[in-house]
């Protein structure tokens, strides 16, 4: 099979909607790739701040996002999947709302976007891919056979996002938490390109008082029915 004609799922929706605790176990399901395209933009923003970068500079940035090395390493003890960028293992780094925030400022840059395209392209390879993020089924994957949009209240997601940063030993409280994930939510949603939204056609699943496991299955039975 061409890699052009890998079978892609795409699954987007806002922060803590789910995305990535679904998108990791469908993919190990379906024995197909992931895209952590969220990932991506976390690294140069984190790779922009590093460097002293002032994110209002869409050239530096944009050159920033052409030059940063990213490079996803399977864990070796079945751990988290590590993020290195350039060089430098940054995924504890990049997981800070801080970050998150960084993250998406610099995508609402078209240029940063457009730089970023082909990276994200180049994961489609036999026998799937997973895709993960805010523009998967609109823009980056629009050919994908298969699209689901997940959603979760605000309140719902900021819980999730605090359990999440407080397991990796973060100090959070949960009303800045939600304020910071509002205002995420809404800049991802309201940008000129590429915004947060459902691709036509997608599958939209509210994951609010659902567990993982049964929105797995959901998705499982939507990607392959039987
Ligand atoms: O999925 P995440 O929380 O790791 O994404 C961080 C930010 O990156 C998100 O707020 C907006 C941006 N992003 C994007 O613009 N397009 C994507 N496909 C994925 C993420």
């Amino acid at each position: 099979m061409h890699n052009s004609d890998a079978p892609v799922l795409t699954i987007d929706g806002p922060s803590g909607s789910g995305k990535g605790t679904i998108s990791r176990a469908v993919a190990t399901a379906l024995g197909w790739h992931l895209l952590d395209s969220g990932a991506i933009y976390r690294s140069v923003g984190y790779a922009a701040s590093m460097a002293g970068i002032d994110l209002s500079d869409a050239e530096a940035v944009t050159r920033c996002a052409e030059t940063t090395k990213i490079v996803f390493r399977d864990p070796r003890d079945g751990g988290e999947t590590r993020v290195i960028v350039n060089g430098h293992d940054a995924t504890d780094d990049i997981r800070t709302e801080t970050c998150g925030a960084t993250a998406s400022a610099i995508a609402a840059i078209p240029e940063v976007r457009t730089a970023l395209f082909e990276k994200q392209r180049s994961f489609r390879k036999a026998p799937g891919l997973v895709a993960d993020g805010r523009d998967m089924g609109t823009v980056v994957f629009t050919d994908a056979t298969r699209k689901i949009f997940l959603t979760a209240s605000a309140d719902e997601r900021a819980h999730r996002r605090y359990k999440q940063l407080k397991g990796k030993g973060l100090s959070v409280t949960l009303s800045s938490l939600l304020r910071e994930i509002q205002a995420r939510d809404e800049r991802d949603a309201t940008r000129k390109v590429a915004p947060l939204k459902p691709a036509t056609g997608a599958l939209i699943i509210d994951t609010t008082a659902v567990a993982v496991d049964v929105v797995v299955a959901r998705v499982l039975a939507y990607a392959r029915p039987a």
